[in-house]
Order: structure tokens, then C-alpha cells, then sequence
């Protein structure tokens, strides 16, 4: 018997209800996993993760004793650790310290070691132990290990030495923070790498902070950073790089809005450059580079331009008049550059 097309039609709501469920539960499994809540610990705590967690905290020494929430059984409800509702896992570890404030006395943070019992959480997509005091100690080859990591926060807490290039294997990471914290004494105390290929694996990359690591070993670092092609934001602030180079062929780099190359030694002419081919940028930080030569022209072509710092180089002549293309331009940092002409012809422009 042929089906009426009344019944066809409701087979199709029931088909569209049905997609419409499995949508909407796909969803909802992908926002926990991804975004634990707080409250997201209503499950119990697996013994394993638990082991893990209590051998990870033997190894650290905890003054401040924050980490006085860590006993009992219920390891979900512990401070700084989260859940995952669905599984059960431990999906998320956020132990930042306090950083640095005036009242030094307060200062809130972990030292000691980073035990390799943190493998035992393998279904970790968060890890964050910013601002914390590991002083002296090599950043963990094994971190390498938590292929599951999403986001990773390890900056500002006096590690040294070489970042370890298993950090490459980590292909899910979609934030890296690698600032070192040896900013105010010889930078060769902080972390360095002298080969980034590395992160070239990393190709779901967002956020990339690598302030303050020794970079000045490579030379060919631009080409590396192209092969990130969903960067949005990279921070390569005093970073001891030399080379600036004029031009990129084909720019992965469509997606970049924030760069900021601040404070390394290019002492270079500004123009040409590969970053003034970047239109997407928003946020174009540049200062204190010695960069020289004439007010760069190219800048009337960044039209999505909001903040744009060239101070402390030694560009020089009148801004550009194609400057007034810069429609969103909002802040222009340009101090101690000898821009020269009438003040009232640079604000008109
Ligand atoms: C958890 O939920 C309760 C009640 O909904 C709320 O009062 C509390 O602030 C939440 N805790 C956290 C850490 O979000
Ligand atoms: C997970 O927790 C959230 C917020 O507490 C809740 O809305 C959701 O229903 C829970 N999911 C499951 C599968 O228990
Ligand atoms: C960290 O490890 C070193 C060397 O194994 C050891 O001497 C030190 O006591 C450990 N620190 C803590 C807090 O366990
Ligand atoms: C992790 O990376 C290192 C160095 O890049 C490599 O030698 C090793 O085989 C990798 N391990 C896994 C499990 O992929
Ligand atoms: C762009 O990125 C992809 C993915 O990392 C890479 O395979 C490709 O070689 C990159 N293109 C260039 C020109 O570097
Ligand atoms: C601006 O962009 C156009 C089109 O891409 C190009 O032809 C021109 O040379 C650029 N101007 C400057 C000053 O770079
Ligand atoms: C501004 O500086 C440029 C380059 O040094 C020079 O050629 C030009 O004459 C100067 N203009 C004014 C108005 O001082």
C-alpha cells in the first residue's frame, strides 16, 4: 500500500524531531567536554585520576597550602580540578598562582616538582600552572604526552631551559602560553628553543605566546609560524629575533589579527615587510625594534587596523595620506619616532 502524504509528512517531522535530538545532545556533549563547569562535578571521582592527582601534589610544595581542598574522595570537588559530567573524567586542571603583587609576603603559588603522574589524566583538554614558582626547573617533556590537551598555560613560572619539542604532539592545542618570567635578569636564564619545528604540528593553533623565550638561535622563523594557518593571535615579544623577512609568498597567515613582535633586534628597513601584507591585522605591535626608513606607505592598505605601535624606531618624514583610509584606527603609538612636519597636517591625516 502506498503511504498517504499525510504520513509522509509526518514521517518527515518525526525524521527532522530525531536529527533535531541528536543534534542538540551532540551539542550539549561538546559544550561540556570542551567548557567544564564548576558545578560540572556531580560525578564521582575515578580512583585512578585521584592516585594520580594526590601523587602529582606529593610532588609539589605548597606553602600557601592551597591545595588544602585536596582530600577525601570526591576528587571532582577538589580546588582548581574539574570534571567532566558525561565521563566522569578529570577534564580540566587550573592551579594558576597568584603572579606577582606589591605585598610580596601574600604571594600565592606552587613550587617543588611537576610529577610525571600527571599522565595518569589522559583525558586532560585544559592544563594551567601560570604564575607559579618552578623555579629552575625544565618545562616536562611528558606534558607532550597529554594528547588530548586543548589549552596550555605554563607561562610565568620560572621555568628554564629548552622547551621541549615534544610540546609538537600535542595536535589539539588551540592555546599555548609560553611566556618565561626572566624578563628584568639575563634572558638566557629563562627558556629557550633553538629549533621550533616543533610547532609546526600544532596546526589548530590560535593563541601563541612565546614573550621572552630565547629565540635568536633561528633565523628561519617566519616560515614555521605560516604553517599555523588558524593563528589569531601571536606574541613573539623579545624574543631575540633578527630577521624580519620583506615579504611572505603565500601567507597561511589569513586568520592572524593580533602580532606582536616587540623589543627584538631587526634594525632593519620597515619597508618592505611581510606583517604590512597581513590586512586582516587588528593589533600590529612593532615598537622598539630599530626599524628605520621612511613612514611605511603600505600602512593605508591595513584597513582593519584599530591599534598600530611603531614607537621607538627610527622611521622618520610625514605620516602617510592614505593614512585616512584607517577607518577603525583607534590608538597610533608613535613616540620617540622623528616624524616631522605640522602637528596640525598629522592629526588632519
Ligand atoms: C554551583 O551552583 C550553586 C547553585 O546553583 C551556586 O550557588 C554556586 O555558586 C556554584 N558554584 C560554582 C563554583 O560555580
Ligand atoms: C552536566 O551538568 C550541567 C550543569 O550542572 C547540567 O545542566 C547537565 O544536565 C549535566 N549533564 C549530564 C549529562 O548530567
Ligand atoms: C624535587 O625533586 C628534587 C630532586 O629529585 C628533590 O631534591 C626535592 O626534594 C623535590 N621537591 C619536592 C618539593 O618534593
Ligand atoms: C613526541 O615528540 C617527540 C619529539 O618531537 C618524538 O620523538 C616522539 O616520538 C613523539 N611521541 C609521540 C607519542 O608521538
Ligand atoms: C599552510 O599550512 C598548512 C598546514 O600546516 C601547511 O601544510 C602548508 O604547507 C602551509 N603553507 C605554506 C605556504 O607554508
Ligand atoms: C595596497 O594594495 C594594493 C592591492 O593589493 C596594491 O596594489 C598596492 O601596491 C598596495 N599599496 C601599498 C602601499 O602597499
Ligand atoms: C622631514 O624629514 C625628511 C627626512 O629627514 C626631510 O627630507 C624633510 O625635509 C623634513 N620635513 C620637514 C618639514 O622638516
Amino acid at each position: 500500500m502506498a503511504k498517504s502524504p499525510m504520513d509522509t509528512l509526518q514521517l518527515s517531522y518525526i525524521q527532522i524531531a530525531i536529527a533535531f535530538l541528536l543534534f542538540a545532545q551532540a551539542k550539549s556533549t561538546t559544550e561540556h567536554t570542551s567548557t567544564p563547569q564548576p558545578n560540572d562535578t556531580n560525578t564521582a571521582c575515578i580512583a585512578s585520576e585521584r592516585s594520580a592527582l594526590l601523587a602529582f601534589r606529593a610532588g609539589l610544595s605548597d606553602p600557601a597550602n592551597l591545595l588544602s581542598s585536596w582530600k577525601g574522595d570526591d576528587c571532582c570537588g577538589w580546588k582548581g580540578v574539574y570534571c567532566s559530567n558525561r565521563t566522569g573524567h578529570v577534564v580540566k586542571l587550573d592551579l594558576q598562582g597568584s603572579g606577582y603583587t606589591i605585598d610580596s609576603d601574600s604571594r600565592k603559588v606552587l613550587a617543588g616538582n611537576i610529577s610525571s603522574s600527571l599522565l595518569g589524566l589522559q583525558h586532560l583538554r585544559y592544563l594551567d600552572l601560570s604564575f607559579n614558582e618552578f623555579d629552575k626547573m625544565q618545562i616536562p617533556e611528558f606534558i607532550g604526552s597529554l594528547h588530548k590537551l586543548r589549552y596550555l598555560d605554563l607561562s610565568m613560572s620560572m621555568f628554564i631551559g629548552r622547551i621541549p619539542p615534544q610540546l609538537g604532539n600535542l595536535s589539539n592545542l588551540q592555546y599555548l602560553d609560553l611566556r618565561s618570567s626572566y624578563q628584568d635578569r639575563d634572558i638566557h636564564d629563562g627558556t629557550y628553543s633553538t629549533d621550533i619545528m616543533w610547532l609546526s604540528r600544532l596546526t589548530s593553533l590560535e593563541h601563541l605566546d612565546m614573550t621572552y623565550v630565547d629565540l635568536s638561535a633561528i633565523v628561519h622563523w617566519l616560515p614555521v609560524v605560516n604553517m599555523l594557518p588558524t593563528l589569531k593571535f601571536l606574541f613573539l615579544t623579545s624574543c631575540q629575533l633578527r630577521t624580519s623577512p620583506e615579504s611572505l609568498q603565500l601567507s597561511n597567515l589569513t586568520s592572524l589579527e593580533t602580532l606582536f613582535l616587540v623589543g627584538n633586534q631587526f634594525h632593519q628597513r620597515s619597508t618592505p615587510n611581510w606583517f604590512w601584507d597581513l590586512t586582516s591585522l587588528k593589533y600590529l605591535d612593532i615598537s622598539y625594534n630599530g626599524f628605520y626608513g621612511p613612514f611605511p606607505d603600505e600602512i593605508g592598505n591595513m584597513t582593519s587596523m584599530v591599534e598600530l605601535h611603531l614607537s621607538a624606531n627610527s622611521l622618520v618624514g610625514m605620516m602617510p595620506s592614505n593614512m585616512k583610509n584607517l577607518c577603525n584606527l583607534e590608538v597610533l603609538y608613535s613616540y620617540t619616532s622623528n616624524i616631522n612636519g605640522s602637528i596640525t597636517e598629522l592629526l588632519h591625516r
